[in-house]
């Protein structure tokens, strides 16, 4: 459920209408509903009220330092995959305590800072990455916790892109391979192991892969427990999926109730990574049609946003549904339909926002909202055709605050300089 509703046939984001900020801050503009964001962390939150629990939101999906406030204030911590989600982490105001590190590929110079923020966890991915993490801890004259990050080699049935957890993805050490790693990992006086992580894909909408991922980590923790080597966290990463269309993903309670069922007997602190589905539907990206163009079997809206905001729809076929800001037209409702692709101004046949959709016909100057943004909309975009990045806004009952600002062409060619000795005389 989220907070973005018709009121009179304008489309509102809680009590404001979206037309008034799209007015105001002009387009494309993501806008996000802060009573959504709280609503669907209390939601996650919920089962896992009665054990220790960590909810650590996976804060590539939308990495807004207000947005990261908001789920910091309600209790939450982050899942991070890099030195600059680290340093976004921090200036927001997450505890380090609430940290946890994920990823295949971290630099030393990214894992010093996060030994220096004493950051909880780091996922650790391969053996070479342990044994560099033990040299800059011992450099520090630190011991870091780590979990290995397990491929438990079960099929999320999802997208192939965001699938993680099969032996042929890059991430994680094999569940064998594993115990091996953990003895080694605690003879290293840099090192202590705590924990067991996996992260098998993304936008799952069944709760059997993630069932089958915990029946093997548990087997495992019951192994290393065996072997002394005492483990108290156990993170089952993020992936829990969204409604975009027609998908039916379990809702949030039924995923936690059985998560909860499959681990009561473990005596862990459980960390979970949920990205998507704390943010996917409370954000919406808003854009101004700027042309209509016929074409013989369907025909062309042109929009002012494109590829470089949202690139789901490129890059995974992903579905959003295009809603009409205004529904009204000034009283005099549009009553054709049109099949149309929904096309941004970049120069790409794959700029597509979406496509050969049945909607209502628009005509330049109208609004549309492009639903379920907040989720790796506004986080993936980039400046691809010089194109500066949208504006972000937080609406919060009835007032909406500007939290990103809309990039200007300065920002656009900031670092860059010509040196004086490419210059020809
Ligand atoms: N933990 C780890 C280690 C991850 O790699 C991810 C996402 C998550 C947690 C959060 O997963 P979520 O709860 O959001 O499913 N750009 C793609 C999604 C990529 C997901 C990458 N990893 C998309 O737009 O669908």
């Amino acid at each position: 459920m989220h907070h973005f509703n018709y009121k009179n046939n304008e489309l509102h984001c809680e009590q404001v209408p979206v037309s008034r900020i799209a007015d105001e801050v002009g387009t494309p503009v993501y806008i996000y509903s802060r009573e959504t964001l709280e609503r669907h962390f209390r939601i996650f939150q919920e089962p896992f009220l009665g054990v220790e629990h960590l909810i650590c939101f996976s804060m590539k999906a939308c990495s807004n330092l207000t947005v990261l406030r908001i789920f910091s204030d309600l209790g939450g911590g982050v899942d991070i995959v890099s030195g600059g989600e680290l340093f976004r982490a921090l200036k927001a105001g997450v505890e380090p305590s609430r940290i946890v590190y994920s990823g295949v590929g971290k630099k030393a110079a990214e894992i010093d800072e996060a030994l220096a923020a004493d950051i909880l966890l780091f996922n650790v991915e391969s053996e070479e990455e342990l044994f560099l993490l033990n040299g800059r801890a011992l450099a520090q004259g630190k011991r870091a916790r780590i979990a290995l990050r397990v491929n438990p080699d079960v099929d999320p049935l999802t997208h192939p892109y965001i699938s993680t957890g099969l032996k042929k993805n890059k991430f994680g050490i094999d569940v064998e391979r594993s115990l091996h790693l953990y003895r080694e990992a605690a003879q290293m006086d840099g090192i202590e192991p705590v924990g067991v992580d996996c992260h098998i894909g993304s936008q799952l909408t069944e709760l059997s892969p993630f069932l089958d991922a915990v029946s093997r980590l548990k087997e495992l923790i019951r192994r290393l427990r065996g072997m002394d080597i005492q483990i108290r966290y156990l993170d089952i990463g993020g992936g829990l999926g969204i409604p975009y269309e027609d998908e039916q993903p379990p809702p949030p309670a039924e995923y936690g109730a059985a998560v909860l069922e499959a681990v009561s007997d473990l005596h862990v602190t459980l960390i979970l990574e949920p990205g998507r589905v704390l943010v996917g539907n409370a954000g919406v990206l808003v854009t101004r049609v700027l042309f209509r163009k016929p074409g013989p079997n369907k025909e062309f809206v042109i929009v002012d946003a494109a590829m470089n905001d949202l690139i789901r729809p490129s890059l995974y076929k992903a579905h959003h549904a295009v809603w009409r800001v205004s529904r009204g037209n000034g009283g005099a409702a549009l009553k054709r339909r049109i099949i149309a692709d929904v096309v941004g101004p970049i120069c790409e046949t794959g700029d597509y926002l979406a496509q050969a959709r049945n909607m209502d016909e628009v005509v330049p100057g109208d609004l549309l909202a492009l639903m379920s943004a907040g989720a790796y909309g506004f986080s993936m975009s980039s400046n691809y055709n010089s194109r500066p990045r949208a504006a972000e806004v937080l609406v919060d009952g009835d007032r909406f605050y500007v939290i990103r600002k809309r990039e200007t062409y300065e920002d656009l060619v900031r670092g860059e300089e010509i040196p004086a000795a490419v210059l020809r005389p």
